[in-house]
């Protein structure tokens, strides 16, 4: 099991050999280090792209970059994970079939362009512990990263606030990349807070802070079991539930999006839809009472609740949604039948990727064990299991 909050030394350390590696390949001193970190969401799936609600934590596994602005136009960055420096011009953006993870870079500088900041060049290193295609945001932990370098190297840090950080970062993905995610994980990477879940309106982009109760530990299992599917059923189920609101609207003119729609009226006009859209709906329906219960619950500190509103999400996923996978389900029974588990669920896309557990302090190592007795057996595939705090959003160290 491993703790995802390092001592303070092993991120000073991870800075210092960033440091030196861009002394080395640059001849020079860099001036910022910039943090975007990833996300695990405890509640509140799928329903970002239907303008609903979602209840994510930062964790403290983070895209860094440590930089120095440039007095042109040109970003080059060397990363530490991937396949030495790579550049862009800012005069030129292209999507680069070869250096994927440079696109969402690239895609950021389009966006804040197109958003009237007057951009100017960096180097820098990159790295990050976020851990990739697992369902952490390891792409929106970058996006952010790459925003706040560019904001820093271009003396312009204060012409956008958070969230239209956020939709810059969303919309590069959206745009850019090609990938149709919602809002929630550039918002929570931008907008974190030590020892808080967010409370996102995804259509009005109004947030609140919840404490986290101290009784409340957070697992990560991580299946690293394959994602293939996410992509194609992601898309798939956007337009599910678009379709399931264009058939409601025939007696409920005036919804929008499924986030007008509620239990009631959708019970009542289940006739409208054929029985795979009326699943589809009834998911994000009742997954955003989910979230607004679970956030009454943390604050009443009524934690068996919120457990029973991660499990009631869970199936919901599985059964309405379809969205969860035989490795998740299992990682997800793992943490559900351990003593000290209040309750678990898929977080993220799902099809793969990781399950977040809510856990009494003291029971981690129980649930832990747990998953590493029943997931190698059922899958056939070692699991890694992360412990996490509630983290801060995207920062910079100036140095
Ligand atoms: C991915 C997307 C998010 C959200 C989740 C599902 O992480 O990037 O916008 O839709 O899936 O809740």
């Amino acid at each position: 099991m491993t703790d995802m909050t390092p001592p303070a030394e092993q991120g000073d350390k991870r800075n210092q050999t960033m440091i030196l590696a861009f002394r080395e390949h640059f001849g020079a001193e860099p001036t910022h280090v910039v943090i975007g970190p990833g996300r695990v969401n405890l509640i509140g799936e799928h329903t970002d792209y239907n303008d609903g609600f979602v209840l994510p934590v930062a964790i403290k596994r983070d895209v860094r970059l440590v930089l120095r602005p440039r007095n042109d136009r040109i970003v080059r960055i060397v990363s530490l994970d991937y396949d030495g420096e790579a550049a862009f011009d800012l005069d030129a953006l292209h999507p680069d079939p070869e250096r994927l993870w440079l696109n969402y870079v690239q895609g950021v500088a389009q966006e804040l362009d197109i958003r009237g900041v007057t951009l100017a060049g960096f180097d820098a290193v990159l790295s990050g512990n976020v851990p990739r295609a697992s369902g952490l945001s390891s792409s929106a932990a970058l996006e952010i990263a790459a925003a706040h370098s560019l904001l820093v190297a271009s003396r312009q840090t204060d012409v956008l606030d958070g969230p239209a950080i956020a939709q810059a970062a969303q919309a590069a993905e959206n745009n850019f990349v090609g990938v149709k995610c919602g809002i929630m994980d550039q918002f929570i990477s931008e907008l974190g807070r030590e020892g808080h879940a967010l409370l996102i309106d995804c259509r009005t982009l109004a947030y609140d802070l919840i404490p986290m109760p101290p009784e409340a530990a957070l697992i990560i299992g991580n299946t690293k079991a394959s994602r293939s599917l996410a992509g194609s059923a992601y898309n798939t189920r956007r337009q599910e539930c678009e379709e399931g609101v264009a058939r409601l609207r025939q007696a409920l003119p005036h919804i929008r999006a499924l986030r007008d729609v509620s239990s009631e009226e959708l019970e009542a006009n289940k006739e409208l839809l054929p029985d795979l859209i009326y699943r589809r709906c009834r998911h994000i329906v009742t997954e955003n009472e989910r979230v607004l219960a679970t956030v009454t619950a943390l604050q009443q500190g009524k934690l068996d609740e919120v457990g029973r509103l991660m499990n009631a999400s869970h199936a919901s996923l599985c059964d309405d949604y379809a969205v969860s996978s035989d490795a998740l389900d299992v990682m997800v029974a793992a943490m559900q039948s351990t003593p000290g588990c209040y309750g678990a669920r898929l977080t993220g896309a799902g099809f793969g990727g990781c399950a977040v557990g809510l856990v009494a302090p003291g029971a981690e190592q129980q649930v832990a064990d747990a998953i590493y007795r029943d997931y190698p057996q059922a899958t056939g595939i070692w699991p890694e299991v992360y412990t996490t705090h509630a983290a801060n959003g995207a920062h910079v160290i100036t140095l």
